[in-house]
């Protein structure tokens, strides 16, 4: 089959997944990038800009822009500002869509990028998880194919096309456990900032390492879940895997469960989107099963418990929930980052602030964004009068 060329723009070029979708894209010459945009770090982007000659690039933070603005090879146009994250998906037309920036800044260039026909190819899961109300009934009334980059999505993603959705009896998502899995539980609610920055398996941006820890990020997950396949919470299920093998798999109702396996990488999911629907070599190592030898699985209790049933929370009371559920966390991570609060306090703060979440009478982009920094506010003031209860 020729190669069809596609045209690429990457929002969060310079954070983890985007530097890791720039090897992908140079080891493919069928692969060009025709947009770049990052949050404050200029210098970093000016030298992708030169590698990879984009029509244009956005700084959307405060960053060097003067530096950057003589840095850029010519022909190369420089946007600035939150806004120019959107703009760049308008001016460049991208054929697919990589959103890798962390929160919700991704909401309205993927909106955008939807709106343009780009395919989507989604590691920004906060977007989704605030608001896959309003992005997969857009991209549905568009005809856009929404890829997962998210490793347990993508698996599962693969593992749909062995059989038909009304076969699908549940789907299971694996969990690393996160950096302090093997602690002991009474010491984990005082671990510190660079503790549970210590992932085992993963290599990941900072923001995503702490939520690993706690496993918010398995909640956020589930709610991905909900929206990308269209899964109610009694069709998700969660299992401790701290090999980070098995992916993730589909069982159906004849009883098969099909995973997908891999090394604890990024870029093959991130090459299974960009180049989708073909499937591409890739430079690594193969998965040698039988050097690995055994494979650990076990149900999330305790603390891993608490944080799982976050997700299921927001799926069952819809509405902004999800949204909630992004201002919270990251209001309460930057909290324990700051050191205000201890890693113990951030999962029941999560919680208190989800379940005063009010209902929304119309899901719109204002009314989530609303709930989001109502949230954050909620985080912010239980913080401050130091009201943040862990039992
Ligand atoms: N890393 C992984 O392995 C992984 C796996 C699955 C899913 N994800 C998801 O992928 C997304 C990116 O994660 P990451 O680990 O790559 O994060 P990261 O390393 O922290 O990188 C974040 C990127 O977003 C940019 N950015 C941050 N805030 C921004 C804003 N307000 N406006 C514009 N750009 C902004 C940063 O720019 P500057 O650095 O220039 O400021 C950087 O390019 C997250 O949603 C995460 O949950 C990541």
């Amino acid at each position: 089959m020729t190669p069809v060329s596609k045209r690429i723009a990457i929002l969060g070029s310079t954070g983890s997944i985007g530097r890791q979708a720039l090897d992908v894209i140079a080891a493919h010459e069928d692969l060009t990038v025709c947009a770049l945009a990052a949050g404050r770090n200029a210098a970093l982007l000016g030298e992708q800009a030169r590698t990879f000659a984009p029509d244009c690039v956005a700084l959307a933070l405060e960053g060097e822009r003067s530096l950057l603005r003589t840095e850029l090879p010519e022909g190369t146009e420089l946007l600035t500002g939150p806004e120019s994250l959107t703009e760049i998906v308008w001016r460049a037309h991208p054929d697919v869509l990589l959103t890798a920036v962390v929160g919700t800044a991704g909401l309205a260039p993927t909106l955008a990028g939807i709106a343009c026909g780009a395919t989507l190819a989604v590691a920004n899961k906060e977007a989704l998880v605030a608001a896959g109300g309003l992005v997969m009934p857009a991209a549905r009334a568009a005809g856009v194919d929404v890829l997962p980059v998210d490793s347990e999505h993508s698996a599962i993603f693969q593992c749909l096309a062995a059989g038909r959705r009304d076969e699908v009896r549940r789907v299971v998502l694996t969990a690393s456990g996160g950096a302090l899995r093997d602690w002991d539980p009474a010491a984990v609610a005082d671990a510190g900032v660079d503790d549970a920055l210590n992932h085992p398996t993963w290599d990941m941006g900072r923001k995503i390492t702490i939520d690993s820890a706690t496993l918010v990020n398995k909640a956020m997950e589930i709610v991905e879940a909900h929206w990308l396949f269209d899964l109610s919470a009694d069709e998700i299920d969660v299992v401790l895997h701290g090999e980070s093998i098995v992916h993730s798999c589909v069982e159906y109702q004849d009883g098969s469960m099909l995973a997908q396996l891999g090394r604890p990488e990024m870029t093959t999911p991130i090459a299974y989107a960009l180049n989708y629907p073909r499937r591409r070599p890739c430079p690594g190592e193969p998965l040698d099963l039988a050097a690995l030898g055994s494979l650990t699985f076990s149900r999330p209790t305790g603390r891993f418990a608490d944080a799982v049933e976050l997700g299921f929370d927001v799926i069952r009371r819809g509405g902004a929930a999800g949204a909630a559920l992004i201002g919270a966390n990251d209001a309460a991570v930057a909290a324990f980052c700051e050191g205000a609060i201890a890693f113990g306090d951030i999962v029941p703060l999560v919680g208190q602030t989800l379940a005063r979440c009010e209902p929304i009478e119309e899901v719109t982009l204002e009314a989530l964004l609303a709930a989001e920094a109502q949230a954050r506010r909620e985080v912010a003031a239980r913080v401050s009068s130091r009201t943040v209860r862990t039992d």
